[in-house]
């Protein structure tokens, strides 16, 4: 752990300079590095930038696209912004909690919710795997969970 909490230190050294205002690119760089935002990470980010481990906190907990705990082997993001939700989007989400409940397979995946991704034409969206899909139904959306947990 050490070592990692060094190449980090160094890492950050060259990358941001120690101002506050570097904080949320940093969890960005941090976020796009390990997938989320570990505990140890956001504790070096701290100290790099000269500011305390709650407020750190705090900010990676007020940002929806970041996430501050390690995700399972799949994420499903369904879209809960307006156009989604008013074309089926809740119907998804609760889809999405049956089939993974029902499956058995809620280990093995995340299940988030997350604002407009900006392809409100093709509503209602999930992104599965780092991957947006449009125009989703119950059913397709059940399809593709059973094709990616096999
Ligand atoms: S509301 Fe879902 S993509 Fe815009």
């Amino acid at each position: 752990m050490n070592r990692e909490r060094n190449e980090l230190r160094a890492t950050l050294r060259q990358k941001f300079p120690r101002n506050r205002g570097q904080l949320l690119p940093a969890l960005h760089y941090l976020h796009h590095e390990f997938g989320y935002l570990p505990d140890w990470a956001m504790e070096v980010v701290g100290w790099h930038l000269g500011i305390p481990s709650s407020e750190v906190y705090g900010a990676a907990t007020s940002y929806t696209e970041l996430r501050i705990r390690k995700p399972a082997e799949h994420v499903i993001r369904v879209c809960t912004g307006l156009s989604c939700w008013m074309n089926g989007g809740k119907r998804l989400l609760a889809e999405a909690h049956a089939v993974l409940a029902d499956g058995g397979v809620q280990d093995s995946f995340t299940l988030e919710e997350t604002p407009c991704a900006y392809i409100c034409g093709v509503a209602p969206v999930a992104e599965i795997d780092g991957e947006l899909r449009g125009r989703l139904s119950e059913g397709k959306l059940s399809a593709i969970i059973g094709e990616v947990s096999s």
